[in-house]
């Protein structure tokens, strides 16, 4: 290999063309799914006070949501409920009310702009009034019960017109038990995108306050999340979501994981998505509102890092500020 003078790596720096030409990857609105957090409250839009600049948004609000991200050229949107904390208890029935905000929210968009993906999550947390993601027996969370409850609540999704379910909850078996669900109802063509890889994140904190269960949760969820010393683990289930029946898979959260994308995406080869998590977007947003760093320049720079890592796209709160800024 010709070493320097020969080879001066600066030379294809020199301009912005040459820059354009040696690119490796670029950050397109196809790489954009937009997470947006629901309530069931009466106000149109409800600010989240750890997120600057993400409201909680009402059903008539959200179709304008929707409408906006179809515009922006945004693929698909993925959508988590607020529920008035009443509708909450331990069997987390309002999981399985087919007219619950989140498959009433499917509707409304369906109708009102088929075009766009719709993405939902499979979990109970939201509706638990533990805030845990599956069912509680004393101290522990009961696996095969929680999937059982799991599937059924995908298949009320499926039925108000979810194109994707996403499991988010870690339960073992949880792709599975959906998918099987899913063709027995005929639902041959709904995606699975599992959170594959999902760790047992400090980066979580905001998300708990826009959705309203980091005050009853107690404890952490390490005995279902994963441990974030792991890697070899995420392989084994990220494998499993796919043996399972998974089309999409996914790891969580983004940044302080992109080797575990890679590795995923170098042994997998399947459609890699990470997810920029609440605590992501705060740190940037904190940093930036502060003048300690260029918002639009590191949230592009954080987003870019996804996709070298080896992700297809990209779930993110910044989504909609992201494609207004980008033109392709
Ligand atoms: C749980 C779930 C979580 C997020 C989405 N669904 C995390 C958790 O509370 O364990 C986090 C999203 C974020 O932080 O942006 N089903």
């Amino acid at each position: 290999m010709a070493t320097y003078p020969h080879t001066r790596l600066r030379r294809t720096r020199k301009a912005d063309w040459s820059r354009r030409l040696v690119r490796e990857t670029t950050l397109t609105r196809d790489d954009l799914i937009w997470t947006i957090v629901l309530s069931d409250g009466k106000a149109a839009r409800d600010p989240v006070p750890s997120m600057p600049g993400v409201d909680r948004v009402n059903l008539k609000e959200i179709v304008k949501e929707a409408t906006r991200a179809r515009d922006l050229g945004i693929p698909a949107i993925a959508l988590f409920p607020h529920i008035n904390p009443k509708l909450k208890d331990s069997a987390a029935k309002e999981a399985l009310n087919p007219k619950g905000l989140i498959p009433e929210a499917v509707r409304a968009i369906k109708a009102a702009v088929p075009e766009i993906g719709v993405i939902v999550d499979v979990a109970l947390d939201p509706y638990t009034d533990h805030g845990h993601d599956g069912l509680m027996e004393g101290d522990v969370i009961v696996n095969d019960p929680s999937v059982e409850i799991l599937a059924e609540s995908a298949i009320i999704l499926a039925d108000a017109g979810a194109d994707i379910v996403a499991p988010s909850d870690m339960m073992d078996g949880r792709v599975g038990a959906t998918r099987k669900a899913l063709e027995t109802n005929d639902y041959h063509d709904v995606m699975i995108m599992s959170y594959a890889a999902k760790y047992a994140s400090g980066f979580y904190g905001p998300y708990r306050d826009a959705i309203g269960t980091a005050a009853a949760l107690k404890g952490d969820k390490a005995t279902y999340q994963m441990d974030p010393s792991n890697t070899n683990e995420a392989l084994r289930e990220v494998e499993q979501d796919i043996l399972e029946g998974a089309d999409m898979v996914m790891v969580k959260p983004g940044m302080p994981y992109l080797d575990i994308i890679r590795r995923v995406k170098d042994e997998f080869a399947m459609p890699t998505y990470a997810y920029q998590v609440s605590g992501e977007y705060a740190m940037i947003m904190a940093a930036a509102q502060n003048g300690w760093l260029d918002e639009q320049r590191v949230i592009l720079e954080s987003l870019s890092s996804f996709k070298r890592a080896g992700c297809d796209g990209v779930l993110t709160y910044f989504a909609p500020k992201v494609a207004a800024w980008l033109n392709y």
